[in-house]
């Protein structure tokens, strides 16, 4: 059995992102067998991290913990992620930060959502994903803000990116059972 993450890592209060992932967690679960792989959201809006360094207060200790231990207990992961400023989201990758060993030889796949995809995030998380020693699957899935919402608000994505979806998941469970091996 598969554990798969699915972690929202927008935090802004009237987020686009909760739609896109709870299209995702609904769409893999029909495309995928229930015996053979879970989907679970991780809402970064959960924890409230601190930034990494600056000293927690008690809440937050308790939140770091929580947070690690939370990606710890997945195979995989899918991250959602909107573009800021050609990157990710700063919140996003200030979590990203306080993980490592938590990953390691782990995979993650990539479903962004922007004026062109969120393209831009999701190949700079790349790089950080590869430090964090966490493979990239090749498939992503790329929403437009401007054809797959209405209103740049409403999410109403194409059909076709249904049988992206099934391609990513697909690369996603081959990648996490093989690095299940090493670890
Ligand atoms: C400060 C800021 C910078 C943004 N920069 C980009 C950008 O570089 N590229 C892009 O496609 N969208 C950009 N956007 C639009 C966001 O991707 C869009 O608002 C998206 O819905 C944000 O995700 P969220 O609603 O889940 O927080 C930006 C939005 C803000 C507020």
């Amino acid at each position: 059995m598969l554990k798969i993450g699915v972690v929202l890592g927008s935090v802004r209060e009237g987020r686009n992102g909760l739609s896109v992932a709870n299209w995702t967690i609904e769409k893999s679960k029909e495309f995928s067998n229930a015996d053979e792989v879970s989907f679970e959201l991780v809402d970064l809006a959960d924890y409230n991290l601190p930034f990494l360094g600056v000293t927690p207060t008690a809440e937050q200790a308790i939140a770091i913990g929580s947070w690690s231990e939370k990606i710890a207990s997945f195979d995989g992961y899918i991250f959602i992620t909107a573009e800021y400023n050609h990157g990710i989201a700063g919140a996003f990758k200030n979590a990203l930060d306080f993980l490592k060993p938590e990953v390691k030889n782990k995979a993650v796949a990539f479903i962004g959502y922007g004026g062109l995809g969120a393209a831009r995030a999701i190949e700079s998380m790349r790089m950080v994903s590869g430090e964090l020693a966490l493979a990239t699957t090749q498939r992503n899935v790329n929403f437009s803000l401007i054809t797959d919402f209405e209103n740049m608000s409403t999410f109403a994505p194409a059909d076709f990116h249904e049988g992206e979806l099934k391609e990513l998941l697909q690369q996603l469970a081959a990648w996490s059972t093989a690095l299940k091996t090493i670890r």
